[in-house]
């Protein structure tokens, strides 16, 4: 009897063991998946210039172009572009619609509960564009007044936490447009995409943009996957390390006439 009873023991150890086993995880094959189609697919708002932007030929280039460029050339596969807007990007890269998340992302605590990121490849400042003569000097100057900047970006993240009031604008040009045209005060944007923005308008208008020298933050720039995507983000993060470590992207950078700041500088 004793016997039977151990046997019965033995017997249901191994179905629970068994059971265990089944409640693993799918095995991560998100590295194989895009190596296997012979394609990385991003996901991009490219209405970020030096980063990604939409060229009236309808190309999309820029630094994260050129850097995803040479990923996908180590990888051996081609890149393509879904275009959407800001605030579908990480919505779309959790869902799976593909396979990175591209848009001068930065990666904050609360975004990484729900996306893999990348380690950082460069640090960006949030900034404030103003006017020429404007009396907004500074973020202390900003609490009665209306600022715009673009939905779901870091920039309104930060607006909402210090109640500036604020317009968002699912479009950066429209953010632009709203401090030119002057519905609001001051354009909340990240520094180097201002100081693109900014060149460009102030090329071609009598009425001149400033971005004023005190930075709201400094943030790291990333690229996102589906949590899970383990296996594709290590590799990703090892091909950064080396474009990181031989200059590669310190010159992309140069090529769009930005400063570069190594995010390993921060540490
Ligand atoms: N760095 C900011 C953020 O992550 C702004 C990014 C906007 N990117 C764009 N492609 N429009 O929220």
């Amino acid at each position: 009897m004793k016997k039977l009873l151990a046997l019965t023991l033995a017997c249901l150890m191994v179905v629970a063991l068994f059971a265990a086993c089944g409640e693993k995880p799918a095995a991560d094959n998100s590295l194989q998946a895009v190596l296997d189609k012979g394609e990385l697919v991003i996901g991009t708002s490219p209405d970020f210039p030096p980063f990604e932007n939409l060229n009236d030929d309808g190309s999309i280039t820029g630094i994260e172009v050129d850097i995803l460029a040479k990923i996908c050339e180590k990888l051996g596969v081609t890149l393509k572009i879904e275009q959407m807007d800001f605030d579908s990007v990480l919505p779309g890269v959790q869902a799976g619609k593909f396979d990175l998340a591209v848009s001068g992302i930065t990666a904050t605590e609360e975004r990484k509960q729900n996306a893999l990121f990348t380690n950082p490849y460069c640090l960006a400042n949030i900034a404030i564009v103003v006017k020429e003569g404007s009396d907004v000097k500074g973020k202390a100057d900003l609490a009665d007044k209306t600022v715009s900047l673009q939905t779901g970006t870091t920039a309104e993240l930060y607006c909402n936490a210090n109640n500036f009031k604020n317009n968002a604008f699912q479009a950066n040009a429209d953010a632009q447009i709203a401090l030119t045209s002057g519905k609001v005060d001051a354009w909340i944007i990240d520094d180097l995409t201002a100081k693109d923005m900014v060149a460009a308008y102030n090329a071609e208008h009598d009425d001149k943009l400033v971005i004023l020298d005190e930075a709201m933050t400094t943030e790291p720039y990333g690229f996102a996957t589906k949590l899970g995507n383990d296996a594709l983000i290590g590799e990703i993060n090892t091909i950064l390390a080396s474009l990181l470590a031989d200059g590669t992207i310190k010159d992309l950078f140069a090529k769009y006439e930005a400063d570069f700041v190594d995010p390993a500088t921060a540490a």
